[in-house]
């Protein structure tokens, strides 16, 4: 009896550890894309951003407004406009359970912009980087998140990852 009760209770102790590792790593990074559609569709002009930046409602402004996407046009067919829109929503940072999409969704508190860089978590954590920085050449913009971020593509905006081009 006391035996059975040490090793359920043992079982039952590996089990929430087993759980807490797995959940760990959930919510430090974001979840990697693994959409062929998503990435052949919106990785050609800039970093393929990673669908737990921002909440469903914004991804779905994004591409339903696509044929005025930040000054470009972007010809999206009806049928890839809505599975982008479904890929983007089932992944969205609603969805990830990772920390830093939770801190966009708090500070975003309800608004759906169309730009990772106007969320107000965002544009605090960058609050310290002069303007002048964004423009080198191996930067360019704000929105070019992998420049600095080093290990992005994996979901990951640790600080220990993070290297600002000198040029
Ligand atoms: C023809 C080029 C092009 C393609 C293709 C494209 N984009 Fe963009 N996108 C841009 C430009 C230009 C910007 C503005 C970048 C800047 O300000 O530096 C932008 C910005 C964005 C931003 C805002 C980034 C920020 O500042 O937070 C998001 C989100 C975005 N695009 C999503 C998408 C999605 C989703 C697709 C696919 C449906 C897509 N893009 C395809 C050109 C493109
Ligand atoms: C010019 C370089 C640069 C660019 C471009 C840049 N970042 Fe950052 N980012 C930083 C620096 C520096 C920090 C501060 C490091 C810190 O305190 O964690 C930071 C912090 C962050 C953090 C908080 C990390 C933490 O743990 O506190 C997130 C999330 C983040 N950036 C996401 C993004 C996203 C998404 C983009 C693109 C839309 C982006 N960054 C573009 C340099 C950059």
């Amino acid at each position: 009896m006391v035996i059975a009760v040490v090793i359920t209770g043992a079982f039952i102790v590996a089990q929430v550890l087993e759980r807490r590792d797995d959940s760990k790593y959930e919510r430090r990074f974001l979840p990697p894309v693994e959409s062929v559609l998503y990435t052949s569709e919106c990785s050609s002009c800039h970093f393929l951003y990673l669908p737990g930046l921002l909440p469903a409602g914004s991804w779905k402004r994004i591409v339903e407004d696509s044929g005025e996407h930040f000054g470009h046009e972007l010809h999206l067919e009806a049928g890839v406009a809505a599975e982008l829109v479904l890929y983007l929503g089932a992944n969205s940072a609603e969805t990830t359970g990772a920390k830093r999409s939770g801190r966009i969704l708090d500070s975003l508190e309800g608004a759906t912009p169309k730009r990772i860089t106007e969320t107000p978590y965002i544009k605090k954590k960058h609050q310290g980087i002069k303007a002048i920085i964004y423009r080198r050449d191996a930067i360019k913009s704000f929105s070019n998140c992998i420049a600095c971020h080093t290990t992005a593509k994996e979901g990951n905006f640790r600080e220990a990852n993070v290297k600002i081009p000198k040029l």
